[in-house]
């Protein structure tokens, strides 16, 4: 198939590019390089021998991307691209409404009139608010974001699914990741937080290479068995293997189909923390400070449907994850 990937250069993507091309599949890449680097793409192709397709074009930008796309055949669309920065979202709601939503309403459009009605929309679990329930199952109710990021991602997924009723022609696929980390295996690809890092594994890596000093441990009085935040964390290969499995559904005109891609296993920051320093024998000093400002005490998988109907099952554990994570730190020192 001719896969369109927004957001190409991305730490998600990227993963998922390399997949898919390992699959047979042809890639037409797009990202505005606003948060990430075109040096990506020689990595991927580095990896599978193949140098995807690549454009640097803004999803909001229609005339940029009718300019790419008019001519072309796209089979599905995969859609990364969006500003992801918690904090940030809660400084420039008005930034990350007209980027992530506005950007995807350019693209249905754009998608609309190149006549490619299948799309693979990058959700999040973060959509669950504060779950109702855990193990969370892709009926747990919707709860109320804590940010502006994780209310473009409920609204994303509405748009979407009004999209969908409107003209059931369009074949939806919403993947609501949990706690992707990890890197490939080879090293040559991974995450690459701009300035300090907001999310734990990547925060644990510079810890672990000298870059920080100490990890921050955000609260150890929640509800969970050792007090520290519970969150089931994903392999980044196991989670673009899920969007290659994905395509299946598109291709069986599956409709509108919401799948959580979890391990369905909850790891408090004490579990990584102990995880990461036994697998890769490197100590990591950590401080237990408050908690920080809308974070959830749990949150995990219930990920039978994903199983069920796609076929797919993380298979990577929290030591995989952790050693391909120093892997990629150690050999990505810049
Ligand atoms: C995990 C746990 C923290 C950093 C966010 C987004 C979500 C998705 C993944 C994009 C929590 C604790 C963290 C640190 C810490 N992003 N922690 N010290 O908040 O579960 O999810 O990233 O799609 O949408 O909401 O991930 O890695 O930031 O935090 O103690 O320096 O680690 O309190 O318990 P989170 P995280």
């Amino acid at each position: 198939m001719n896969i369109l990937i927004t957001g190409a250069t991305g730490f998600i993507a990227s993963h998922t590019i390399v997949e898919l091309q390992q699959n047979g599949h042809h890639i037409i890449g797009l990202d505005n390089l606003s948060n990430s680097s075109i040096d990506t793409i020689d990595k991927i192709a580095q990896i599978t021998g193949v140098t995807p397709e690549f454009y640097s074009i803004d999803i909001c930008d229609y005339n940029g991307l009718m300019s790419v796309l008019a001519d072309k055949k796209i089979d599905c669309c995969i859609h990364f691209a969006g500003l992801k920065a918690v904090g940030e979202s809660v400084s420039k709601p008005l930034e990350y409404y007209d980027n992530n939503i506005g950007g995807t309403i350019t693209l249905l459009k754009v998608l609309r009139e190149i006549g490619c009605l299948n799309i693979i929309f990058s959700s999040s679990a973060t959509v669950y608010g504060t779950p109702a329930f855990v193990p969370i199952t892709e009926d747990c109710p919707k709860g109320i974001c804590t940010n502006p990021y994780g209310w473009t991602k409920s609204m994303i997924e509405q748009v979407l699914l009004d999209t969908h009723h409107a003209n059931p022609d369009w074949n939806i696929v919403i993947l609501r990741y949990f706690n992707p980390i990890g890197a490939h295996e080879s090293g040559i690809i991974g995450e690459r937080p701009n300035g300090i890092p907001n999310n734990l594994m990547p925060y644990i890596t510079q810890v672990a290479c000298g870059k920080r000093e100490k990890l921050f441990v955000y609260g150890n009085d929640y509800d969970t068995p050792d007090g520290t935040g519970v969150r089931d964390y994903i392999h980044v290969v196991d989670l673009a293997r899920g969007h290659v499995k994905a395509l299946d559904a598109i291709r069986n005109n599956c409709g509108a189909e919401i799948f959580n891609l979890g391990t369905g296993n909850g790891y408090s920051v004490l579990d990584v923390i102990r995880t990461f320093e036994s697998v890769n024998g490197i100590n990591i000093p950590y401080e237990i400070v408050s908690r920080r400002p809308g974070d959830i005490a749990s949150c995990y998988a219930e990920p039978s449907k994903a199983e069920k109907i796609l076929g797919w099952r993380a298979t990577h554990t929290l030591q995989d994850m952790c050693r391909d994570s120093w892997n990629y730190q150690s050999k990505n020192q810049d």
